[in-house]
Protein backbone atom coordinates (compact mmCIF):
# COMPACT_ATOMS: atom_id res chain seq x y z
CA UNK A 1 0.00 0.00 0.00
CA UNK A 2 1.22 3.47 -0.60
CA UNK A 3 2.69 5.24 2.34
CA UNK A 4 0.83 8.85 2.56
CA UNK A 5 2.23 12.09 4.17
CA UNK A 6 0.84 15.28 4.26
CA UNK A 7 1.28 18.95 4.83
CA UNK A 8 -1.55 20.44 6.74
CA UNK A 9 -1.63 24.63 7.52
CA UNK A 10 -3.20 28.08 6.29
CA UNK A 11 -2.52 29.21 4.09
CA UNK A 12 -0.49 25.89 1.86
CA UNK A 13 -0.20 27.02 -1.50
CA UNK A 14 3.04 27.91 -1.83
CA UNK A 15 4.53 25.20 0.41
CA UNK A 16 7.64 23.35 -1.04
CA UNK A 17 7.58 20.41 1.28
CA UNK A 18 5.58 18.07 -1.53
CA UNK A 19 8.17 18.45 -4.41
CA UNK A 20 10.82 18.22 -1.95
CA UNK A 21 9.65 14.74 0.09
CA UNK A 22 8.14 13.50 -2.98
CA UNK A 23 12.08 13.46 -4.64
CA UNK A 24 12.95 12.16 -1.47
CA UNK A 25 10.21 9.29 -1.37
CA UNK A 26 11.36 8.36 -5.06
CA UNK A 27 15.30 8.55 -4.50
CA UNK A 28 14.43 6.41 -1.46
CA UNK A 29 12.31 3.78 -3.41
CA UNK A 30 9.60 3.85 -0.92
CA UNK A 31 6.37 3.65 -2.74
CA UNK A 32 4.79 7.14 -1.07
CA UNK A 33 3.06 10.01 -1.63
CA UNK A 34 2.72 13.54 0.17
CA UNK A 35 0.30 15.99 -0.18
CA UNK A 36 -0.91 19.23 0.96
CA UNK A 37 -3.97 20.38 2.77
CA UNK A 38 -5.24 23.54 3.49
CA UNK A 39 -6.80 22.97 6.73
CA UNK A 40 -8.73 25.85 8.89
CA UNK A 41 -8.05 26.03 13.03
CA UNK A 42 -11.28 24.91 13.57
CA UNK A 43 -10.56 21.68 11.50
CA UNK A 44 -7.14 20.51 13.02
CA UNK A 45 -8.39 17.96 15.23
CA UNK A 46 -10.58 16.49 13.11
CA UNK A 47 -7.65 16.47 10.13
CA UNK A 48 -5.03 15.17 12.58
CA UNK A 49 -7.44 12.01 13.46
CA UNK A 50 -8.83 12.00 10.05
CA UNK A 51 -5.20 11.46 8.91
CA UNK A 52 -4.33 8.73 11.43
CA UNK A 53 -7.85 6.92 10.51
CA UNK A 54 -6.56 6.75 6.99
CA UNK A 55 -3.75 5.11 7.96
CA UNK A 56 -1.22 7.70 6.51
CA UNK A 57 2.60 7.60 7.71
CA UNK A 58 2.46 10.76 9.45
CA UNK A 59 1.68 14.73 8.52
CA UNK A 60 4.28 17.94 8.96
CA UNK A 61 2.32 20.31 10.80
CA UNK A 62 2.71 24.01 9.86
CA UNK A 63 2.00 28.08 10.32
CA UNK A 64 -0.91 28.94 12.07
CA UNK A 65 -0.84 24.97 13.84
CA UNK A 66 2.40 24.10 15.06
CA UNK A 67 1.41 25.41 18.63
CA UNK A 68 -2.41 24.26 18.76
CA UNK A 69 -0.82 20.33 18.05
CA UNK A 70 0.08 19.92 20.81
CA UNK A 71 -3.04 19.09 22.17
CA UNK A 72 -3.73 16.52 19.05
CA UNK A 73 -0.57 14.32 19.89
CA UNK A 74 1.79 12.75 22.39
CA UNK A 75 4.84 15.70 22.10
CA UNK A 76 7.91 13.93 23.29
CA UNK A 77 10.48 16.23 25.37
CA UNK A 78 11.73 18.78 23.23
CA UNK A 79 8.42 19.36 21.67
CA UNK A 80 6.67 19.89 24.65
CA UNK A 81 9.91 22.30 25.79
CA UNK A 82 9.65 24.21 22.72
CA UNK A 83 6.00 24.38 22.80
CA UNK A 84 5.51 23.50 19.04
CA UNK A 85 5.29 20.70 16.76
CA UNK A 86 5.79 20.55 13.24
CA UNK A 87 5.85 17.03 12.35
CA UNK A 88 3.46 13.84 13.53
CA UNK A 89 4.86 10.16 13.05
CA UNK A 90 1.15 7.85 13.74
CA UNK A 91 2.79 4.68 14.85
CA UNK A 92 0.72 2.86 17.84
CA UNK A 93 -0.71 6.28 18.46
CA UNK A 94 0.28 9.75 16.81
CA UNK A 95 3.82 11.06 18.34
CA UNK A 96 4.12 14.99 18.02
CA UNK A 97 8.11 16.21 17.07
CA UNK A 98 9.51 19.27 16.22
CA UNK A 99 12.84 19.17 13.50
CA UNK A 100 13.13 22.82 13.10
CA UNK A 101 15.28 23.06 16.06
CA UNK A 102 17.55 20.49 14.78
CA UNK A 103 16.87 21.92 11.11
CA UNK A 104 18.62 24.85 12.52
CA UNK A 105 21.69 23.33 14.03
CA UNK A 106 22.22 21.02 11.01
CA UNK A 107 22.41 24.14 8.56
CA UNK A 108 24.65 26.24 10.86
CA UNK A 109 26.57 23.27 11.29
CA UNK A 110 26.85 22.47 7.71
CA UNK A 111 27.84 25.83 7.19
CA UNK A 112 30.68 25.20 10.04
CA UNK A 113 29.50 27.80 12.22
CA UNK A 114 30.06 27.48 15.50
CA UNK A 115 27.70 29.01 17.80
CA UNK A 116 29.17 28.20 21.53
CA UNK A 117 29.64 31.09 23.78
CA UNK A 118 29.30 33.33 20.75
CA UNK A 119 26.24 35.67 20.67
CA UNK A 120 23.44 34.84 18.63
CA UNK A 121 20.41 37.39 17.75
CA UNK A 122 17.03 36.04 16.29
CA UNK A 123 14.74 38.04 15.38
CA UNK A 124 11.20 36.82 15.81
CA UNK A 125 8.96 35.30 18.60
CA UNK A 126 6.88 32.66 16.24
CA UNK A 127 6.96 28.66 16.58
CA UNK A 128 10.07 28.84 14.34
CA UNK A 129 11.54 31.14 16.37
CA UNK A 130 10.93 29.66 19.94
CA UNK A 131 12.45 26.06 17.80
CA UNK A 132 15.59 27.85 17.00
CA UNK A 133 16.17 30.15 19.95
CA UNK A 134 15.45 26.89 22.45
CA UNK A 135 18.42 24.63 19.85
CA UNK A 136 20.81 27.58 20.28
CA UNK A 137 20.52 27.99 23.95
CA UNK A 138 21.08 23.95 24.01
CA UNK A 139 24.30 24.75 22.54
CA UNK A 140 25.96 27.17 24.79
CA UNK A 141 25.40 30.12 22.68
CA UNK A 142 24.19 33.76 24.27
CA UNK A 143 20.84 34.30 23.09
CA UNK A 144 19.22 37.80 22.34
CA UNK A 145 15.64 37.58 21.24
CA UNK A 146 14.25 40.48 19.66
CA UNK A 147 11.05 41.03 18.62
CA UNK A 148 8.44 43.72 17.23
CA UNK A 149 5.55 42.50 19.76
CA UNK A 150 8.38 42.77 22.69
CA UNK A 151 6.01 41.03 25.34
CA UNK A 152 6.23 37.52 22.66
CA UNK A 153 9.90 37.83 23.03
CA UNK A 154 10.05 37.84 26.79
CA UNK A 155 7.40 35.59 27.04
CA UNK A 156 9.53 33.10 24.86
CA UNK A 157 12.60 33.97 27.17
CA UNK A 158 10.79 33.03 30.27
CA UNK A 159 11.15 29.50 29.43
CA UNK A 160 14.99 29.48 28.12
CA UNK A 161 18.37 30.87 28.87
CA UNK A 162 18.04 34.11 26.68
CA UNK A 163 17.40 37.78 26.88
CA UNK A 164 14.30 38.89 24.86
CA UNK A 165 13.81 42.96 23.42
CA UNK A 166 12.02 44.73 21.35
CA UNK A 167 13.01 46.03 17.49
CA UNK A 168 13.42 49.33 18.93
CA UNK A 169 17.86 48.60 19.35
CA UNK A 170 17.85 46.64 16.18
CA UNK A 171 20.84 48.16 14.96
CA UNK A 172 22.93 47.46 18.15
CA UNK A 173 21.67 44.55 19.02
CA UNK A 174 22.73 43.82 15.22
CA UNK A 175 26.17 45.42 15.36
CA UNK A 176 26.92 43.45 18.46
CA UNK A 177 25.67 40.05 17.21
CA UNK A 178 28.41 37.23 15.53
CA UNK A 179 25.34 35.15 14.25
CA UNK A 180 22.19 36.82 13.15
CA UNK A 181 19.29 34.46 12.24
CA UNK A 182 15.76 35.74 11.04
CA UNK A 183 13.48 33.89 11.87
CA UNK A 184 10.64 36.16 11.00
CA UNK A 185 8.45 35.76 7.63
CA UNK A 186 10.01 39.28 6.59
CA UNK A 187 11.39 38.80 3.40
CA UNK A 188 8.91 36.20 2.18
CA UNK A 189 7.98 36.89 -1.44
CA UNK A 190 9.03 40.24 -1.12
CA UNK A 191 12.18 42.56 -1.64
CA UNK A 192 12.57 43.59 2.55
CA UNK A 193 14.52 42.97 5.35
CA UNK A 194 14.23 44.25 8.93
CA UNK A 195 18.30 44.63 9.05
CA UNK A 196 20.31 47.61 7.26
CA UNK A 197 23.56 46.58 5.38
CA UNK A 198 25.51 49.33 7.13
CA UNK A 199 24.70 47.41 10.98
CA UNK A 200 26.50 44.42 9.43
CA UNK A 201 30.46 43.79 8.72
CA UNK A 202 33.06 41.09 8.14
CA UNK A 203 32.88 37.85 10.16
CA UNK A 204 29.36 38.37 10.75
CA UNK A 205 27.34 35.21 10.46
CA UNK A 206 24.01 36.10 8.69
CA UNK A 207 20.78 32.95 8.67
CA UNK A 208 17.09 33.79 6.93
CA UNK A 209 14.76 30.87 7.47
CA UNK A 210 13.01 32.62 4.32
CA UNK A 211 13.26 30.48 1.38
CA UNK A 212 11.29 32.08 -1.08
CA UNK A 213 13.08 33.62 -3.02
CA UNK A 214 16.03 32.13 -1.67
CA UNK A 215 18.37 35.10 -1.83
CA UNK A 216 16.56 37.55 0.12
CA UNK A 217 16.90 41.51 0.81
CA UNK A 218 18.82 40.65 3.85
CA UNK A 219 21.11 37.99 2.64
CA UNK A 220 21.73 40.72 -0.39
CA UNK A 221 22.85 43.35 1.80
CA UNK A 222 24.95 40.80 3.73
CA UNK A 223 26.90 39.28 1.37
CA UNK A 224 27.63 42.94 0.46
CA UNK A 225 28.76 43.55 3.52
CA UNK A 226 30.99 40.67 3.82
CA UNK A 227 28.57 38.55 5.95
CA UNK A 228 28.76 34.64 5.67
CA UNK A 229 25.15 33.67 4.50
CA UNK A 230 23.53 30.45 5.30
CA UNK A 231 20.01 30.71 3.42
CA UNK A 232 16.41 29.07 4.10
CA UNK A 233 16.40 26.52 1.73
CA UNK A 234 19.16 24.85 4.09
CA UNK A 235 16.81 25.53 6.85
CA UNK A 236 13.70 23.68 5.14
CA UNK A 237 15.58 20.65 3.95
CA UNK A 238 17.38 19.65 7.33
CA UNK A 239 13.88 20.18 9.14
CA UNK A 240 12.36 17.95 6.03
CA UNK A 241 15.45 15.76 6.08
CA UNK A 242 14.30 14.84 10.23
CA UNK A 243 10.75 14.22 9.65
CA UNK A 244 11.58 11.79 7.08
CA UNK A 245 13.69 9.96 8.81
CA UNK A 246 11.08 9.78 11.57
CA UNK A 247 8.76 8.54 9.49
CA UNK A 248 9.76 5.78 7.39
CA UNK A 249 13.06 4.95 9.45
CA UNK A 250 15.49 5.28 6.62
CA UNK A 251 18.18 8.28 6.06
CA UNK A 252 16.77 11.10 3.80
CA UNK A 253 18.44 11.75 0.52
CA UNK A 254 19.32 15.35 1.62
CA UNK A 255 21.00 16.63 -1.52
CA UNK A 256 18.51 15.01 -3.78
CA UNK A 257 15.80 16.77 -1.36
CA UNK A 258 17.68 19.91 -1.76
CA UNK A 259 17.87 19.93 -5.23
CA UNK A 260 14.45 19.61 -5.94
CA UNK A 261 13.58 22.65 -4.08
CA UNK A 262 16.22 24.45 -5.50
CA UNK A 263 15.15 23.82 -9.38
CA UNK A 264 11.34 24.41 -8.21
CA UNK A 265 12.53 28.19 -6.81
CA UNK A 266 14.58 28.45 -10.24
CA UNK A 267 18.23 28.38 -8.53
CA UNK A 268 19.83 25.16 -10.24
P1 LIG B 1 6.17 31.13 12.60
O1 LIG B 1 5.46 30.11 13.37
O2 LIG B 1 6.55 30.69 11.21
O3 LIG B 1 7.38 31.68 13.29
P2 LIG B 1 4.44 33.35 13.34
O4 LIG B 1 4.14 32.72 14.64
O5 LIG B 1 3.32 33.97 12.57
O6 LIG B 1 5.13 32.33 12.34
O7 LIG B 1 5.60 34.44 13.58
C1 LIG B 1 5.95 35.38 12.64
C2 LIG B 1 7.07 36.27 13.22
O8 LIG B 1 7.40 37.29 12.27
C3 LIG B 1 6.67 36.99 14.49
O9 LIG B 1 7.81 37.09 15.31
C4 LIG B 1 6.23 38.37 13.97
O10 LIG B 1 6.31 39.41 14.91
P3 LIG B 1 5.08 39.67 15.95
O11 LIG B 1 5.21 38.64 17.02
O12 LIG B 1 5.30 41.05 16.43
O13 LIG B 1 3.81 39.51 15.14
C5 LIG B 1 7.25 38.56 12.88
N1 LIG B 1 6.80 39.53 11.86
C6 LIG B 1 5.92 39.33 10.87
N2 LIG B 1 5.78 40.46 10.12
C7 LIG B 1 6.62 41.38 10.65
C8 LIG B 1 6.96 42.73 10.32
N3 LIG B 1 6.42 43.36 9.28
N4 LIG B 1 7.88 43.37 11.08
C9 LIG B 1 8.46 42.75 12.13
N5 LIG B 1 8.20 41.47 12.50
C10 LIG B 1 7.29 40.80 11.78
Amino acid sequence: MKQVVAVIGHPIGHTMSPVMHNAAFEAAGIDGAYLAFDVLAGELEKAIKGAQALGFLGLNITIPHKIAALEYCEPDTLATDIGAVNTIVFREGAHGYNTDALGALQSLKRAKVRVENRKVLVLGAGGAARAIAHALVHEGASVVVANRTRERAEELCEHIRAEGAGLEGIASLVQDCDVLINATSVGMGKSESLVRGEWLHEGQVVFDIVYSPPRTQLLKVAEDAGAKTIDGVAMLVHQGAEAFRLWTGVEAPVDVMEEAVRRTLGQS
